[in-house]
């Protein structure tokens, strides 16, 4: 991941993530996200553990996994720690007042609902463009699905009211995830009910996971160009 610090975006995603970083303490077992602020988390992590900070962490995807390698950062898994103490990630979207989310554009979502769900406090970094009122009006919902019957599920997902765009990569083959698995996009304009809609994903056979993140959010770390906010879950 190339983190791009000229971009003042970019410099707001470092700031919600070095606030976060700072949650970690000596022996827990961090969830470690996914995407460029998660980027600059893991850096700053790597920073900390450079000067002596000792954790153990799960990343959410193979990008991850190795940023956090690459700074000595002790990587476990499930088997042995089933319980995250805490689980740092950004998002696509984060809805004010239920803290619901969309996440999934960096093709990770399945792994980070897994981590998130395993994870006594799941803490969100963002900067303040990611706030809306409702979620889907600027971001499709990302699915995680099968590749086998892949178009008999599209169709499904269209039946719930989806225009759905199967993901491609850079070079315009079908993107594929860390799990083996492709992403249809499925833009549903604003969604008046995420909680019905996220019922209505889980009941389409050939769904493996979605970017829906509802009830998840222990907190949210937003970075404006005020300062950083932080959003507690009621
Ligand atoms: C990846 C994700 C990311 O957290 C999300 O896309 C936000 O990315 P960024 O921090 O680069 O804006 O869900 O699957």
């Amino acid at each position: 991941m190339s983190i791009n610090t000229t971009d003042p975006r970019a410099e707001l995603k470092r700031k919600a993530a070095i606030e976060a970083a700072d949650m970690v303490k000596d022996g827990m077992v961090v969830g470690l996200g996914s995407g460029s602020t998660s980027a600059f988390m893991i850096e700053e992590l790597g920073r900390r553990w450079a000067e002596g900070l000792r954790f153990c962490a799960i990343p959410t995807s193979e990008r991850s996994a190795e940023q956090a390698r690459s700074h000595g950062i002790k990587l476990v898994t499930f088997a042995t720690h089933p319980q995250i103490d805490i689980d740092i990630d950004g998002a696509d979207e984060v809805e004010r007042g239920t803290l619901n989310l969309i996440k999934g554009l960096g093709g990770a979502l399945f792994r980070e609902k897994i981590v998130a769900a395993a994870s006594r406090r799941f803490v969100v970094v963002v900067d303040d463009s990611k706030l809306v009122d409702r979620l889907g009006a600027a971001v499709p919902v990302p699915v995680e699905v099968a590749n086998f019957g892949w178009t008999s599920t599209a169709r499904q997902l269209e039946a719930l009211g989806a225009k759905v765009v199967q993901r491609l990569d850079r070079s315009g083959n079908v993107f594929v995830t860390d799990g083996g698995n492709m992403i249809l996009d499925c833009h549903f304009g604003e969604i008046a009910d995420s909680p019905a809609l996220q019922r209505q994903l889980d009941g389409v056979v050939g769904v493996i996971e979605t970017g829906l993140f509802i009830g998840r959010t222990s907190e949210v770390i937003v970075a404006t160009a005020d300062g950083l906010q932080r959003l507690r879950a009621a």
